[in-house]
């Protein structure tokens, strides 16, 4: 594999600018030492992606990617060590002298002969439809036809494959391509017992599929014969070791700036529906190639935006056909919007009617959310029967169920509860019922769980009802417990000590988590108590670690200490973070629909915040409370008891706030 020469690695590392490096894909602001970006590995408002140029590294704070230029490639281009290497020395102009031992030639992996290999096709398929007369009768007209200029067959380097037995075949064997690469790529077909070899694109015009950094890894090819039952509309490469079909979209190179700067990607099916919308400078649109989604190519373009729009030709059973494999958009924490064409059309023929202005504007006009895209198509189907009604119920609950953010799907089950005109209980209901199954159905089979890192938090019941009587028995107990006023000393300094762990653990673990836009968990939580002394030694020095960290313009997020060089202070960290997901006490089983503890951010740091500052009024309480017997002058006295009444008033108004809170 080690193609490249140790000291050329060397130089290259020594040469990547981490600024330079990262300042392509995405636009540093200098703040303080570091430079500062939205990170575009995960989908953020502010930005918590931070490149320390001195140190040559990049991390972010919000989903923790972090490493230097050769990391940085490989993640934002989903590339090999290699590659990112050969990318990095392409950009430095480094010279890659390759090593040219005998066990470096033979170890030359077969990959890059196939990505070779695949090269030398591409390029014999777009000579042979510019420089060869079958190609110019035939293969250039077709294109011309459906509308394609030279620019855009130029861009996405179509071709055409002559209508001949092994034309490809022979000119790649002359050129000294192993007859086992050409059948592992699968452009030429052996048959063994035949003893015969034949090119599988025959007569065809050539789509190159090319991988996120423009490599080509396979052909899609078309017939031209419109009416021709026998032969399929398209032929495909196989996969192969360098296709992974389920990875790849069509088009994802030329579209991926695009789809970064536009925030967005339009997803449609065809290779022509790319094509046409590129030429109608509609860049940020790729192709699933007429197969449903998979999860993999919803991750890849979850690494250049969190929105896709899905461009739907109208035909109603089509649709039908699509709507489950939206629902794995969802479950990836995408947003979903479709588009719906008029019948017949799509999006290539549909460009090529209306023209390019018209048809952006009939995208933003009829772009809309996939749920309620959804309901309305189930709703009218299920008018006045009342058996679809419930089958169309569950069917728009199932999918509002893969949404991971709950503030989203509470504003879901609303707004679907309006559009069946049925009451939202009823919707959550349903709900609680299927994420229970689900739940079941993870835990039995542990190894299939989301690999999205969204895995629901546990909580009990399935009915609303068994979820209400619990939330009131949960809220009792927490009254129950604010009311240990007689414990004993122990207790109550006990009690301060857990609720400033509480808080503590709150910090790290959400830290860069945002309550409202702007503004972070921690800057909350450390700006509400500013004016609180922390008890305990070492949450005292954690709490201060943390202040420290965000003056730094860092977020104190607990990866921030687990290398701190006290032991005292990585243990407790350690044991705060490993509780990450257990829910604290009293205020996450009141929620009925919001089983992510992430989700109860803004609830909880609030929540937190006010139960240390009751706990420390109530401290502060007692301790005047304490001096009263020593008090001599009438003076002292006075201005004491007034202390504790406002003392006294505070404590209510919070024992308020958490009153109004529990009962939410
Ligand atoms: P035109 O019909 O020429 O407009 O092509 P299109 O690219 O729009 O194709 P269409 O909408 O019919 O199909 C969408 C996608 O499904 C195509 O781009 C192909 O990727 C795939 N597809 C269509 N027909 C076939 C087929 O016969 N075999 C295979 N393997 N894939 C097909
Ligand atoms: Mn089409």
């Amino acid at each position: 594999m080690a193609l490249i020469k140790k000291e050329v690695v060397d130089q290259i590392i020594l040469q990547a600018d981490i600024v330079e490096v990262v300042g392509d894909f995405v636009s540093l602001k200098k703040k303080g030492q570091n430079m500062w970006a939205c990170c575009p590995f995960h989908h953020e408002k502010s930005p918590s992606f931070s490149v320390a140029p001195n140190k040559g590294i990049y991390k972010c704070f919000g989903c923790g990617k972090a490493g230097n230029s050769v990391q940085f490639i490989m993640d934002v281009e989903g590339t090999s060590y290699v590659e990112a290497l050969k990318y990095l020395a392409k950009k430095y102009s480094i010279d890659i002298e390759e090593d040219q031992s005998p066990a470096a030639v033979q170890a030359q992996n077969e990959r890059d002969s196939l990505y070779i290999l695949s090269d030398f096709a591409k390029k014999y398929y777009v000579n042979a439809l510019h420089k060869n007369d079958e190609g110019q009768s035939i293969g250039a007209p077709y294109f011309k036809q459906r509308g394609l200029s030279a620019a855009t067959i130029q861009k996405f380097e179509l071709g055409y494959s002559l209508d001949s037995w092994d034309d490809f075949t022979k000119a790649a064997l002359e050129k000294g391509f192993l007859l086992k690469y050409l059948e592992e790529t699968g452009l030429t077909i052996v048959k063994q017992e035949e003893g015969k070899q034949y090119d599988r694109f025959r007569g065809r015009v050539m789509f190159p599929i090319q991988n996120v950094s423009g490599r080509t890894i396979g052909f899609g090819a078309r017939t031209l014969k419109t009416n021709d039952k026998k032969s399929p509309k398209y032929v495909n490469s196989p996969e192969s070791p360098i296709y992974h079909k389920s990875d790849v979209l069509y088009g994802m190179y030329q579209a991926k700036q695009s789809i970064r700067q536009e925030d967005n990607c339009y997803l449609v099916e065809g290779y022509l529906d790319v094509l046409s919308l590129h030429q109608g400078s509609i860049e940020n649109v790729v192709a699933s190639s007429g197969t449903s989604l998979t999860e993999n190519q919803i991750k890849l373009i979850g690494r250049y935006t969190k929105n896709i729009t899905v461009l739907y030709d109208g035909d109603p059973a089509g649709i039908k056909a699509s709507l489950r494999g939206i629902d794995l958009i969802l479950e990836g924490g995408l947003n979903v919007n479709v588009v719906l064409f008029p019948d017949g059309d799509d999006p290539d023929s549909y460009i090529r009617k209306v023209g390019d202005t018209a048809f952006k504007d009939y995208l933003e006009k009829n772009s809309r959310d996939f749920i309620s895209f959804k309901a309305e198509l189930f709703a009218q189907e299920a008018k006045d029967n009342p058996v679809k009604k419930a089958e169309a119920i569950r069917e728009m609950v199932v999918s509002i169920a893969k949404i991971p953010d709950a503030i989203k799907r509470s504003v879901f089950l609303q707004q679907c509860s309006l559009q069946f005109g049925i009451d939202e209980q009823v919707l959550i209901s349903e709900y609680n019922k299927i994420h229970l199954t689900e739940q079941k159905n993870s835990r039995s089979q542990p190894s299939q769980g989301s690999s999205y890192g969204n895995s629901p938090a546990s909580y009990a019941p399935g009915s609303f009802e068994e979820m209400a009587a619990e939330a009131e028995a949960a809220a009792a107990a927490e009254a129950a417990m604010y009311e240990d006023e007689g414990a004993p000393e122990a207790d109550q300094s006990n009690v301060l000590r857990v609720r400033e762990r509480e808080v503590i653990r709150f910090i790290l673990n959400y830290a860069d988590k945002e309550v409202e836009e702007g503004l972070t968990a921690s800057q909350f939580m450390l700006g509400e108590l500013e004016d609180i002394e922390f008890k305990t030694p070492i949450y005292k020095k954690l709490f201060d670690l943390c202040r420290l960290k965000l003056e730094q313009g860092f977020m104190p997020t607990a990866s921030e200490f687990m290398q701190h060089e006290e032991k005292e202070i990585r243990t407790e960290v350690v044991d705060l973070l490993s509780e990450k997901y257990e829910l604290s006490k009293g205020w996450a089983t009141h929620e009925i629909i919001v089983p992510h503890e992430s989700d109860l951010v803004s609830y909880g740091s609030e929540r937190e915040v006010l139960r240390l500052k009751w706990r420390n009024v109530q401290l502060m309480i007692k301790e005047q409370m304490d001096t009263l017997p020593r008090l001599k002058e009438a003076q002292e006295l006075d201005k004491t008891l007034r202390t504790i009444k406002a003392l006294k008033e505070f404590e209510k108004q919070i024992a308020d706030l958490l009153g109004i809170v529990v009962s939410r």
